[in-house]
């Protein structure tokens, strides 16, 4: 997963987080961001009646700081996490200025190196969709729930949408490409990517992960000693879930 989202990153940091645009400048990329937190963000706490502010917030899956910026005006401290060095660097360059975020190295699976309790707000968007597989997204929303003080709030996005999202023209070039990427045939299966029209960045499952049914979210949630308070998009690939450890929760 790290190397693939080197490789994008090197390739095009901004398109590759923001992917419905081509090309952006670091202005329209970064109010971008900040439009995405005052559509997507605060409505989604205000609605469940959960705190905008705080002391400690943590996001998974920081790409360039897009988002973080505006977290950063609205919590004292920012715990920014992502996978890819490279995304790190840009991010530390585009926000040296801000010296209440502290960029972070994630191991990709979870967050064993922040003590538990210790965040007012856990967020992610347009990360757990990427994981290829439910169990590294499980052990992540766990992990989120871990690191929450009880009555903390957690946002996150998600891929609920089980629905083809391709004809099976596309579904037979994504299952060419995926059969060369497992048999660990790395350039052959960006080199097929490339000759049947698709990305061959996004060759290999990390750019196309895991489906998620929302009611395994749901159960999940209550597993690890949280409250689902509201889930929004579900069968959708922009499936949303905002929660709250409960109270006396470790
Ligand atoms: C599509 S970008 C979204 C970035 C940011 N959330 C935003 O909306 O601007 C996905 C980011 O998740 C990171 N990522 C992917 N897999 C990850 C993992 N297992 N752990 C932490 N970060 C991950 C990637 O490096 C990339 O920066």
């Amino acid at each position: 997963m790290r190397r693939d989202w080197d490789e994008r990153a090197r390739k095009n940091a901004f398109h590759y987080i923001a992917s419905w645009r081509k090309e952006w400048d670091l202005d329209s990329f970064l109010a971008s961001g900040e439009e995405d937190v005052s559509r997507l963000v605060l409505p989604a706490l205000a609605r469940c009646v959960l705190p905008t502010t705080g002391q400690r917030m943590l996001e998974l899956g920081c790409g360039a700081g897009r988002m973080t910026h505006s977290f950063a005006r609205r919590f004292e401290h920012v715990y920014a996490f992502d996978l890819s060095r490279e995304m790190l660097a840009r991010a530390r360059q585009i926000h040296s200025e801000r010296k209440n975020i502290l960029w972070l190295l994630s191991n990709g699976a979870d967050l064993s190196c922040v003590a538990s309790g210790s965040m007012d707000f856990v967020f992610s968007y347009l990360v757990l969709q990427h994981l290829p597989e439910e169990t590294l997204a499980f052990q992540y929303i766990r992990e989120m729930l871990r690191v929450l003080r009880p009555g903390g709030a957690i946002l996150f996005q998600f891929n609920g949408g089980f629905a083809p999202t391709m004809n099976w023209r596309g579904r037979l070039a994504w299952g060419i490409v995926d059969a060369l990427w497992s048999a660990n045939l790395r350039a052959l299966s960006r080199a097929a990517a490339s000759a049947l029209g698709l990305d061959p960045s996004a060759a290999g499952k990390s750019w196309r992960g895991a489906a998620i049914a929302a009611p395994r979210i749901a159960e999940l949630l209550r597993a690890a000693g949280g409250e689902v308070r509201e889930m929004t998009g579900e069968d959708t690939p922009l499936a949303w879930c905002c929660g709250v450890k409960a109270a006396g929760k470790a």
